[in-house]
Formats: structure tokens, sequence, C-alpha cells
């Protein structure tokens, strides 16, 4: 089993199972209730295809858009409904992964974000497990190490197309974050010292809903999959959307 220190999980030689290290599922950015509603199932597939025994939520499991500081729509639902809501939606991924470590994130700490804003000491505010009703085994922290790779959510990663490598250079360390919902992807930098990765895992958001309508017009669009980790090396599985994802077609022969 893996031992629990602070945010450190001890790296794994051999377990019961035989692995020499843990085998990861990284989830990325859900914010709920608006994530993409095919996410959870295929969740469960790459868990059972990986045979997957440690499951980090990468943070931003919930929007809280009636929170924002940003522009908030008046088409959309009050912080008291949106909360309902989310839980509602979060139930079944709580069924489904019973122990994950949380990643603390910029959305869900929206709440705690307006209260000192406005003053209010944390004395007075819930934890996270309490205002979005979580089961016993998850847990939230700011990051965590496993087998020497830092996961967290990805407000100190680079984003952008190159920012996988600008991320592992400045952290200098191998990471797995996601926040930034445009790019995924792994990077990979090696000097004579070390070989290390950055892995931004995407989000599984539904781009259609109303809580991102502010970047319909983007050229880049919410880039959706989930990061995996097995033995120390980093997958990055992209979510299947039909047609979405497009294959170049074969234009020639190939000749015997
Ligand atoms: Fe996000
Ligand atoms: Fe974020």
């Amino acid at each position: 089993m893996h031992k629990i220190n602070d945010n450190y999980i001890e790296p794994l030689h051999i377990t019961e199972r035989g692995n020499t290290m843990a085998r990861v599922l990284f989830l990325s950015d859900q914010h709920h209730p608006y994530c993409h509603p095919e996410a959870l199932d295929f969740a469960k597939r790459i868990y059972e295809k990986y045979d997957i025994d440690t499951v980090i939520n990468g943070g931003d499991e919930v929007e809280h858009h009636a929170l924002s500081f940003h522009m908030r729509r008046p088409d959309m639902p009050s912080a008291q409904e949106e909360l309902k809501r989310a839980i509602e939606h979060l139930q079944p991924w709580y069924e489904t992964f019973p122990e994950v470590t949380v990643m603390e994130s910029n959305h869900t700490s929206r709440p705690f974000r307006v209260a000192l804003n406005a003053g209010l000491p944390t004395e007075y505010l819930k934890e996270y497990k309490e205002f979005l009703k979580a089961p016993k085994g998850w847990n939230w922290a700011p990051d965590i190490t496993i087998d020497e790779v830092l996961y967290m959510h990805g407000e100190g990663a680079k984003g952008g197309a190159g920012g996988a490598y600008a991320t592992v250079t400045k952290y200098r360390q191998s990471v797995v974050h996601c926040h930034m919902h445009s790019f995924a992807g792994i990077q990979w930098s090696a000097t004579k010292q070390d070989m290390l990765f950055c892995m931004n895992a995407g989000c599984i958001i539904d781009p259609d809903a109303l809580a991102f309508a502010y970047a319909k017009n983007f050229p880049n669009r919410p880039t959706l999959g989930l990061g995996v980790v097995i033995d120390g090396i980093p997958y990055f599985e992209p979510m299947p959307l039909g047609t979405k994802i497009k294959r170049l077609k074969k234009t020639r022969k190939v000749l015997i």
C-alpha cells in the first residue's frame, strides 16, 4: 500500500501485485456541473485499461461560475443552485473512485477567495470535503509527489503549445498538471544528469456548456483527455469524440 506523509507518497518498490511503482490516473479539469457527459465512462475505461491503483483529481472539479471574479452570465444558475448541481454530478464520481487525492485549484477555491475578499476569516468557512459532501476517501492537497513525479493543478505551469517544456525546466522535476484547457500532451527534457517530463492532461469539460461560452470563438478549443502515469512513464489519453478527432486518410498504396 502507499504510505502518505503530508503531501508525499512513498515510491513503491515491489507491491503485492509485483508493480515497481504506482499506476496513476490523473483526472483533468471537470468543472462540475459542466463536465462532459461521457467523461466518467471514459475515465472508467482508462482505469481498467491501465489497472490503475492511485487516482489523483487534478482540481477545478467544480466550476463556481456564480462566484467568478470575471463577468458572470445572468442566464446561469445561482451560486446555491450551481453547488447543488455540482454535488449531484460529483456523486457518481465519488462512487466510482472512492479514494482520491484532489489538487487545490483556482475554481474550487473561489468561495474562500470571495469570503477572504469580503474580510471573512477562515474560521467561519467549511472545508472542501464538507461543502462538496465528499466521501471520507477524498482528501485535498496543494500538490502531491508520487515516485518523484509532482502532481498539481497547474496555476504555476506555463500555458500554450510550448508550455510543457517551460514547466519541466521551471520545476526541475517531472510534473503532471491540468488547468490549461486548450492544450494537452507530454514534453520530455534530458540533460546529462536526468530525463524529466511534463504532462498537461487537458480537461474533460463539456465545451458547449454556457460556462465556457467566453471561449467559443477561440481558435484553440478545449483538449479533452486524461493523464496516466505507469511506472513513472506518462501517457496522455485523448477522449474519443467521434469525428472530432480527425485522422489523415491513406493517400498512397504501400508498395511491396
Ligand atoms: Fe479549469
Ligand atoms: Fe484552473
